[in-house]
């Protein structure tokens, strides 16, 4: 049966770049979403929720830019149920072959008491207008009832039979606070499927926060009770405890399949590339012990389990590493590797870049070649965040050289590259090597930072593994985020912290904060 006809497929909606995004320190730049969205589609999800044109300029030409890119998967912008909101996404969603406009608007007692002050037939009348008027726009339009899952099921009953009435294609159930457990949500659902007339005939689709921890498992409650849309982020990123997570409800759907009886087009050996993807470029980092990509999830310690799985596999592991991209060894290249192997690794890895960024990330993986035995995929992910991070400039770092004695402040020499391709260097002092470095650097970019966070994990294995530093800094009130990496912990906050100069230095030449062509990672919004 092919996939359009099939009633069994489940279509992944995936919204890391509205949902996930919308999360305290989760912003992306444009060029990050466009990087994302490009992961997305090789990912092969059904479609990309690409953001929220009327939040600001900024979100409506990173969902323009998506659309225009035209990947493949149906780009779908969320709006309001109210004229300015629905053109705006109509106009940013509309480059793409395939296009979808999202309304939403809230139906639950506290919602309607609380936030709209508005009556039951209010909310319905504006919810059919807005399905209305987005329908005079595309064809394909979904309605979301925000806070379903806390809705008297009647009045939802009414608010969904309206909203198909209306036009709606998909009709999407939010537990929007990570409210239900499995066993209601498949009451929920059920209920609407006896009460509703015409549901058969458009797409239901489920939405879950995980504020207890359950969002996967309500989403997948949904599905057996008839849901065919699933709304995931990559690495359940979003709002407080975040989303239902995309590699973890694709792979329990395909390990399950039995149970189920439903799938996915998902290509699963893309997901942990687009988790480390995802990781990186937010600096959202991923637990070891997270299901399906995190470091411990195919790791075997105990001596009882290690000897299990010598014998076979299938004793320990109900999914292949492979199935999900992971390679067991995780080691690719060395020093001899050549640069034919070099970007088909990368490539493996799901990056997608053009010549002249392959041969900057290529010089950089010989240097760290020089000081590193073993080169694994966090290496080279680390490598080509590097790149892309300073790639945009003004100052690129050259050098960096730090001395310590005991008792004494630490002195730091950097050199640094400006657009003119003339270097300066500069030389401070400071409580440690990490303080002196900044301040070094805030001499010659002219810009101070206050740092709020200073994080440090490891980008791979081993000893010699390179530590990837994530700095945040307020200023004026906005947070921004930088990442750096390298094999010595000092050079790594130090980039990180001039990534973050660099942005600054961009954002005040262009002076439109958060502004169309802003590239500034705000981790607030
Ligand atoms: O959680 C929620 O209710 C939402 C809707 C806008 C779909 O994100
Ligand atoms: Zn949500």
């Amino acid at each position: 049966m092919s996939s359009e006809t099939s009633n069994n497929r489940i279509r992944i909606f995936d919204t890391t770049l509205r949902d996930g995004e919308q999360a305290p320190g989760c912003s992306m730049t444009l060029r990050e979403k466009i990087r994302v969205a490009t992961a997305l589609s090789g990912l092969n999800v059904d479609v990309i929720e690409a953001g929220f044109p009327a939040a600001s300029p900024g979100d409506f030409e990173s969902v323009k830019a998506i659309a225009d890119a035209n990947l493949g998967p149906i780009i779908c912008g969320l709006a309001r149920c109210n004229t300015a909101d629905i053109e705006k996404v109509h106009a940013a969603v509309r480059g793409a072959d395939q296009h979808r406009i999202h309304v939403f608007v809230a139906t639950s007692a506290i919602h309607r008491e609380h936030k709209l002050k508005m009556a039951k037939e209010e909310i319905i009348k504006s919810a059919v207008g807005a399905v209305q008027m987005a329908r005079e726009l595309v064809d394909d339009v979904e309605f979301s009832p925000e806070d379903a899952s806390r809705t008297e099921l009647s009045y939802l009953a009414e608010v969904v039979s309206a909203a198909i009435e209306a036009g709606a294609t998909t009709v999407n159930i939010p537990d929007t606070v990570g409210y239900t457990v499995p066993a209601e949500f498949d009451q929920l659902f059920r209920y609407l499927k006896q009460h509703v007339a015409g549901i058969d005939d458009i797409t239901l689709s489920v939405h879950c926060h995980n504020d207890l921890g359950m969002a996967v498992a309500n989403s997948l409650a949904a599905a057996h009770a008839g849901a065919r849309q699933i709304e995931c982020t990559i690495n359940g990123i979003g709002e407080r405890a975040g989303n239902c997570s995309l590699e973890e409800v694709v792979m329990a759907l395909r390990t399950r399949a039995e149970f189920f009886d439903l799938y996915t087009d998902i290509a699963t050996e893309r997901l942990y590339p687009a988790s480390r993807l995802v990781s990186s470029i937010t600096g959202m980092h991923v637990p070891r012990n997270k299901a399906i990509v995190g470091e411990n999830a195919f790791a075997h310690e105990a001596g009882i389990h290690q000897h299990g799985m010598l014998q076979h596999a299938s004793t320990y592991e109900i999914m292949r590493p492979a199935d999900v991209g992971l390679s067991r060894s995780n080691l690719v290249l060395g020093k001899h590797s050549g640069r034919h192997a070099f970007r088909d690794r990368v490539k493996e890895l799901g990056f997608d870049l053009d010549e002249f960024e392959t041969n900057r990330v290529f010089q950089e993986f010989k240097k760290l070649a020089d000081k590193k035995k073993d080169i694994f995929d966090g290496d080279i992910e680390a490598i080509i965040m590097n790149v892309d991070g300073t790639s945009a400039g003004p100052w690129i770092l050259k050098s960096l050289a730090v001395q310590t004695t005991s008792d004494e402040p630490a002195q730091a020499t950097v050199v640094l590259i400006g657009e003119d391709g003339g270097e300066i260097s500069e030389s401070a002092s400071g409580d440690g090597p990490v303080a002196a470095a900044i301040q070094a650097l805030a001499q010659v970019t002219g810009v101070r930072l206050a740092l709020k966070n200073f994080e440090l994990h490891s980008a791979s294995m081993g000893e010699d593994a390179q530590g990837e530093v994530t700095v945040t800094v307020e200023q004026d009130g906005t947070s921004y985020r930088g990442t750096g990496t390298s094999v010595d912990i000092v050079e790594a906050g130090s980039r990180a912290c001039l990534e973050v100069m660099n942005r600054l230095i961009r954002r005040q030449r262009r002076d439109v904060p958060g502004g169309a062509n802003s590239d500034i990672n705000r981790a607030s919004i």
